[in-house]
């Protein structure tokens, strides 16, 4: 019903200073529009007596906070207005998020496994929304608090600051013919509303009335629910309660920013609406740019902090994990194992855009996990794997606009829109393998996964022939088959890759290629039977043995990998336990192969070789295993035990 304009990149990037009482954020993308609103603020036209609002603010009161939200790369930035936020909340919070269903599948997780204190969050269906609607969906408002300033008109249901830049002055060019608005019009990135009054005056109503009336004369708008509120209000002057500039600070070009504030403590929210973001022009931008920047790369996991002086009941999830952190013993040789296994880092699903392809019967995603230290190894993998990607990477708050950079300076990167990257950022003492390749692979989208490790490069025609081998061997009706993909490792950094078998066993003939591990660990892959590989035509049955831990094709429902396994050391194994005790059949595919590239060994490897306490702490999480095995699978559970056993 309401035209959407021209998108327009607005992006904001708001940051919140001190306290905040409601944000109307708007975004780039197919999406603007929003409302936001607070309950019981103390609303006062005499500016001067009342603001800041905080100082009004019963203490501990709920604060509500509506944040409009579309699309992967604003679920990004919305997260720097959120720590902003957070870091200088007093009060409980209560997020309002109005979002796509992108949006919603990020933040939900996000805000799930950032587990901060004191902070509520509702998700409102952006594509059922229009402008005013969510009004009407948001709580009711509770009595009027007490208040020392004199009791607002109750016209006055509408708080906004005044649009800085000339736009709906209407002489920005020829016939530039914006919309209606009241002088300089007002700027929606932030609006304070009242809710109770607004429902009253049946907003949805006023709203809509004045849209289609204009509408009949006016082209479509572009600044969608901007020009709309700007149309009411040159409608109804009553409605609105001018604020002070530092509510809204706009860094949009030519705007008259400076004149707004004396002093960095007269900043409440600071609106980067310029097109040109952090390179905007004005006299104070490297102040605005450190405070941004600060928010950009905080470690969000500072944020979990109680909130002083208020009831601050962590989330459920949060108190069943401190609480099992409690009986944790410090002094414990695998303390830090417990520890790590205790952990729920937060996540960042789909951190860059990605484009969703069709469902096909047989698809394949390449499912892996890395940290920092092996970025470099995206745009090798790129070159090998066309087909799509989920990948989780472990990563700081730095460290993940670092990957950005990284991201955007790489042109074969940049130009993959198939590629799905999960943040996870770091927490605990140990690399949480295995709850890396969960949640990877509980993002892959077609119906089968190819769950490798991160330096591996596949032959480059794997993709094709993985799907063309599903297709033949009709796996959609043979749901327990892992095909197996023979691993083989370069000891150069420099290789001329193979691209075919028989190019690869010239090179194995030639020791230039081995079979994988083959000098430190040859069990982990022997029972793949190289040499019944070399002469394969047709695809064969090999049988699980100890300490088998092939690179597998599986549906993407497969079982999960065991999270207890953290660092290094039986991760991988006691998942391909897991598929043999389920009873999956292990097919070796005759022309598929992966070939290992060197690096420098991970620190946890190191300390897996040197320390024996490591290694006994390995053990008991083993036994942990089979004992769990043995309750799930009972006698069958038997044959894993010698495995089990031996280091
Ligand atoms: C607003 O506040 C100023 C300064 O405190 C005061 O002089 C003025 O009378 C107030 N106006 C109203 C309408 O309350
Ligand atoms: C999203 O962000 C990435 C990384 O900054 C950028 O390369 C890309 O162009 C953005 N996409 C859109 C649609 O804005
Ligand atoms: C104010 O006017 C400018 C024109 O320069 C326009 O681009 C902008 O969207 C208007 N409102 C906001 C949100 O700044």
């Amino acid at each position: 019903m309401l035209p959407r304009g021209r998108p327009r990149a607005l992006g904001a990037a708001a940051l919140l200073l001190l306290l905040l009482v409601i944000v109307f954020y708007l975004f780039d993308g197919r999406l603007r529009g929003a409302a936001a609103l607070d309950e019981d603020l103390p609303w006062d036209h005499n500016r001067s007596a009342c603001f800041p609002l905080r100082s009004l603010l019963p203490k501990c009161e709920l604060l509500h906070v509506a944040i409009v939200c579309a699309g992967y790369n604003s679920s990004r930035d919305v997260v720097t207005l959120v720590k902003s936020l957070l870091f200088y909340r007093k009060n409980p919070l209560h997020l309002h998020l109005v979002t796509d269903a992108i949006a919603r599948n990020i933040l939900d997780t996000l805000f799930h496994t950032w587990m901060v204190p004191a902070v509520a969050v509702s998700f409102y269906d952006a594509d059922e929304f229009q402008a005013g609607v969510l009004i009407l969906h948001l709580p009711s408002p509770k009595p009027q608090a007490a208040s020392s300033c004199p009791p607002l008109p109750d016209k006055q249901v509408i708080g906004l600051v005044e649009n800085q830049s000339d736009w709906y002055l209407g002489n920005l060019w020829k016939n530039h013919r914006p919309w209606p608005a009241l002088g300089r019009g007002f700027n929606t990135g932030v609006i304070l509303l009242r809710l109770d009054r607004l429902r009253q005056a049946g907003w949805e109503h006023v709203w809509m009335v004045t849209a289609r009336r204009l509408l009949l004369t006016l082209s479509a708008t572009s600044l969608a629910d901007q020009d709309i509120f700007n149309a009411v209000i040159k409608e109804q002057p009553e409605l609105v309660l001018l604020l002070p500039c530092v509510w809204n600070l706009q860094l949009s070009d030519h705007t008259r920013a400076e004149h707004c504030y004396s002093e960095a403590s007269d900043l409440k929210v600071i609106h980067w609406n310029s097109p040109k973001k952090l390179r905007v022009k004005n006299k104070h931008v490297e102040f605005f740019r450190n405070l941004y920047l600060t928010f950009l790369e905080y470690d969000g996991n500072l944020l979990r902090r109680e909130l002083f002086g208020c009831p601050s009941q962590p989330p459920p999830q949060a108190e069943e994990l401190q609480r099992a952190r409690a009986h944790l013993d410090e002094e414990d040789a695998c303390f830090e194992f417990q520890h790590q296994r205790l952990t729920m880092p937060r996540v960042h699903l789909t951190f860059l855009p990605v484009e969703l392809q069709l469902p096909r019967l047989y698809d394949v995603t390449l499912v892996a996990q890395l940290s920092m230290d092996r970025l470099q190894m995206l745009e090798a993998l790129c070159g090998h794997w066309p087909g799509p990607m989920s990948l989780a990477l472990y990563l700081t708050d730095a460290e993940a606009q670092q990957f950005l950079r990284f991201v955007e300076a790489s042109p074969v990167l940049s130009a993959r829109h198939n590629v799905a990257y999960h943040v996870v950022y770091r927490e605990g003492p140990l690399y949480p393998v295995n709850h890396l390749r969960n949640v990877a692979l509980a993002q892959a989208l077609t119906s089968y996964v190819f769950l490798s490790d991160i330096d591996f490069l596949p032959v480059h025609s794997l993709y094709d022939y993985l799907r063309a081998s599903m297709e033949q061997l009709e796996l959609s009706s043979r749901p327990k088959v892992a095909l197996v993909v023979p691993a083989f490792e370069s000891l150069h950094y420099r290789l001329s890759f193979p691209a075919s078998k028989a190019e690869l066993l010239a090179l194995l003939d030639a020791g230039s290629l081995y079979t994988f591990r083959y000098h430190v660990w040859p069990r982990g892959h022997a029972p793949t039977d190289y040499a019944r590989w070399r002469e394969a035509q047709a695809p064969y049955r090999v049988q699980w043995a100890a300490d088998y831990e092939p690179y597998v094709v599986v549906p993407r429902d497969c079982p999960h990998y065991d999270s207890r396994f953290v660092g290094f050391g039986w991760n991988k194994v006691a998942h391909i336990v897991e598929l043999d005790a389920q009873e999956y059949e292990f097919l070796v595919l005759p022309e598929a192969f992966a070939i290992h590239m060197p690096h420098a060994p991970s620190l946890d490897i190191s300390r897996f070789r040197s320390n024996p306490a490591y290694r006994d702490c390995l053990q008991a999480l083993k036994d942990e295993f089979h004992q769990d095995l043995s309750r799930r699978y009972g006698a069958a559970a038997l044959k894993y035990l010698p495995a089990l056993q031996q280091s």
